[in-house]
């Protein structure tokens, strides 16, 4: 049935239904969730300690209801996390491309804003038991914008993961570890390499995570900063590098709102960070192509 108007009782009898239907195919979760009553986004998460590594592997920027998605690579991805013990994920924003009236949206669209909402349930809902927590983009703010209702958050409650409405604060223990991680969306521009890393770097100067990680530029970045910090228990100093990671899109360039703006292509896909239990972090970026 279509998703375009859920007007009468009938329609959205059928939405909660195949809604429900969606949700039974959720798999177990293979970690642990807990999320505080707090006035800070706070999440804890803990992650079994038989597994050997952990792979971080969100998902920003994917665009669901774009022209420009390219899903073969989305739907290879989502298989990978789905199968892959030791990968999780979160959503970044901008799931779904949520092209409202005010941006030209029209009735006969193939695809209108709920519908897009509906699809990326269905398309994520064989990773859901990957997901740590869903935070917005600006594509899903439009509705914000426009009507006070949060897109963002009704595909959180679909998912039926915890919603954060800006940062997540997230502790991920695991094998004595505790790595932390600061996620947003990202905003604003950034048209150069230097803008972009600056713009990435925006949080440290009042937080200083193990892992700072945006998206929202459609461009790759991954940006160790050194620091030392204090043990408070011990008084005594330590190396404590941060990673600094803005993941890119799933978008095809030409034909779409970057080529037309004359912003630079950006890689394609995912930024995975890869915990290790002596507390290291490694990054893991692909330059695809030939070597013609
Ligand atoms: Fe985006």
């Amino acid at each position: 049935m279509s998703k375009s108007k859920l007007t009468t009782e009938e329609q959205m009898e059928d939405y909660l239904t195949d809604l429900e239907a969606i949700q039974t195919t959720f798999q177990k979760r293979a970690f642990k969730r807990f999320k505080p009553q707090s006035e800070y986004p706070e999440l804890f998460i803990t992650i079994p300690d038989e597994l050997d590594t952990i792979e971080l592997a969100p998902l920003y920027d994917v665009h669901i209801g774009s022209n420009e998605l390219d899903e073969p690579l989305l739907d290879r991805h989502l298989d990978w996390i789905d199968r892959t013990p030791n990968v999780f994920s979160w959503l970044g924003g901008d799931v779904f491309e949520n092209k409202t009236p005010k941006e030209g949206y029209m009735g006969h669209d193939p695809l209108s804003p709920e519908e897009q909402l509906f699809r990326a349930t269905q398309k994520l809902a064989r990773v859901q038991h990957k997901l740590f927590f869903s935070i917005p983009g600006n594509h899903e703010d439009r509705t914000g914008k426009q009507a006070g209702m949060s897109s963002a958050k009704r595909l959180a409650d679909n998912l039926r993961v915890p919603y954060f409405s800006d940062y997540a604060m997230v502790s991920i223990k695991w094998r004595g570890n505790i790595f932390r991680l600061l996620a947003h969306h990202g905003n604003g521009g950034g048209a150069t390499p230097g803008s972009q890393r600056n713009a990435a770097r925006k949080e440290l100067t009042w937080y200083q995570p193990d892992m700072l990680w945006t998206g929202h530029l459609h461009q790759e970045l991954v940006d160790p900063v050194k620091v030392f910090s204090t043990d408070q228990k011990t008084g005594r100093v330590y190396e404590r590098d941060i990673l600094v990671i803005i993941s890119p899109s799933y978008l095809k360039y030409f034909g779409g709102y970057a080529a037309a703006k004359r912003l630079g292509p950006g890689l394609r896909g995912l930024a995975v960070a890869i915990l290790n239990d002596d507390g290291r972090i490694d990054a893991n970026v692909h330059a695809r192509g030939k070597r013609l």
